[in-house]
């Protein structure tokens, strides 16, 4: 058959279609290059807000339509609302087949199903399968995103996440390596390493292996120039981890670290386990020990009974901490969490639009600032993607700055050295140097 992919929602979901993508193709299917010619379409879903859950909806729309011109086209729906929706889902005549966030290596035989006319719905945890034999049809040959643990068990008051993902669950350290060392055999030169919470890997594994042991030997791999990991939780984000960071210049110096909010009441809400006082010290040990980090980090505005004086509390910390970038995203009560069973949305939306605008408009302050330091100077970029109609390619560097520069799409998976001659609030220009 062949198999068309949509995916939404972070790199995890990116790396899980990867992986269904590379199961299938072994299993001796095509991947289609549009849904008009497919056979079937997967769509992999993200739950964590509404408007991420409307992309799924929108796309059913669509696909009812393309099922009129294929009768036969085959329909199956994974991911993060799979998991939370399921049963509603099965009532949408265009769906086939719904499948969870832990049955993906399944894919292959559920494809199967579906096309000898059963409708279904596959929950079943076969997570252990997804290891480094699993075949993959990675998106860039030089970059590739590496899932080290799946689930989360933090529970934040307003997270779907961890109703649809599990529980936590490491891989073997070994298996992560080999992954890695293969990859580099392959001519990758950068690995993200993905999780919920990339700081709890290996808890639950009790052989000594932790985030920081896994960073320090991969960045002993040869090959591998860069080493990113997403995301981070502060409460666990150890000391060991900043001096493993502090050690190698192969170690991101771009570091994610969600705070959601600046006030004590509203973090306790979250149940995000620290308080304001911690993160600014943990940021303070960070900046000390790696003077060349830059920070970014999430924040929700309009939490439940989110006051005036507590989103204050929010802006001050960012004018304290001058981050890199912020995803700044609006309340969304999820069905389910315990922040949409207990405590009313009631801010206001126009409130909750101008916080947004607001915080939005001081950040692009800020990075507009904090990007002027970087005229002038010289920077280590890797070549990753063609910018369309003008001939140049965009970049990123080890703080994950995005600079646009004129070369040709060889250079793209390839070191330059670029010296800046403009920047935006957005990316840096420059002009590479020999
Ligand atoms: N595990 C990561 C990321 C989880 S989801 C972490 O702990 O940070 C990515 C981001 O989506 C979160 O950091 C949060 O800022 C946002 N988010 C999650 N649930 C949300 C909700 N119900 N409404 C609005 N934003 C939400
Ligand atoms: Fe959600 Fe919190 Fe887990 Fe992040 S740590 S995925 S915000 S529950
Ligand atoms: Fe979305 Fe699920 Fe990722 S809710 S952000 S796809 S873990």
């Amino acid at each position: 058959m062949k198999v068309a992919f949509r995916t939404f929602g972070c790199q995890m979901n990116m790396n899980d279609t990867e992986a269904m993508m590379g199961i299938l193709s072994a299993a001796g299917h095509k991947i289609a290059g549009s849904e008009e010619e497919a056979d079937a379409i997967i769509v992999n879903t993200c739950a964590v807000r509404g408007k991420s859950e409307d992309k799924l909806y929108g796309k059913l729309g669509q696909l009812k339509a393309l099922k009129k011109k294929n009768g036969r086209l085959l329909v199956g729906v994974c991911g993060c609302v799979a998991e939370k929706n399921a049963t509603e889902l099965l009532t949408h005549k265009e769906v086939d087949f719904v499948f969870g966030t832990r049955s993906i290596t399944k894919v292959d035989e559920l494809l199967g199903r579906a096309e000898s006319g059963e409708r279904f719905i596959e929950m079943g945890d076969f997570i252990d399968e997804l290891d480094s034999d699993t075949p993959r049809i990675r998106t860039s040959s030089h970059h590739a995103w590496i899932t080290i643990i799946f689930g989360c068990d933090k529970f934040c008051s307003y997270c779907i996440v961890p109703y649809t993902r599990g529980r936590e669950k490491s891989r073997e350290m070994e298996d992560i390596l080999s992954e890695a060392r293969e990859l580099a055999g392959r001519g990758y030169r950068e690995i993200t390493y993905l999780g919920q919470n990339v700081d709890s890997y290996g808890k639950d594994l009790d052989d000594g292996s932790s985030l920081a042991n896994l960073i320090r030997k991969t960045s002993r791999i040869e090959g591998i120039e860069r080493i990113w990991f997403l995301t981070s939780y502060p409460r666990d984000f150890s000391d060991e981890l900043i001096d493993v960071i502090a050690s190698s210049e192969k170690i991101s110096r771009s570091i994610h670290l969600p705070v959601q909010s600046g006030s004590d009441r509203i973090l306790k809400a979250m149940n995000r386990g620290y308080s304001r006082e911690y993160y600014l010290d943990l940021i303070e040990r960070v900046k000390t020990r790696i003077p060349d980090a830059t920070l970014s980090t999430d924040i929700i505005i309009g939490f439940p009974g989110e006051t005036e004086e507590e989103y204050v509390e929010t802006v001050s910390l960012v004018k304290e901490i001058r981050f890199e970038r912020i995803n700044l995203a609006m309340y969304s009560p999820r069905e389910g969490t315990i922040s949409a069973r207990k405590m009313a949305d009631d801010v206001p939306q126009e409130v909750k639009t101008r916080r947004l605008n607001d915080l939005l408009a001081l950040q692009k302050h800020i990075n507009r600032e904090e990007n002027e330091k970087y005229l002038d100077r010289i920077i280590d970029v890797i070549g990753e993607g063609k910018i369309k109609g003008n001939g140049k390619i965009y970049g990123r560097t080890m703080n994950n700055k995005i600079v646009i520069y004129e070369a040709q799409p060889e250079l793209i998976g390839k070191s330059v050295k670029i010296k800046v001659d403009r920047v935006s609030a957005g990316p840096l220009y420059g002009v590479i140097t020999p």
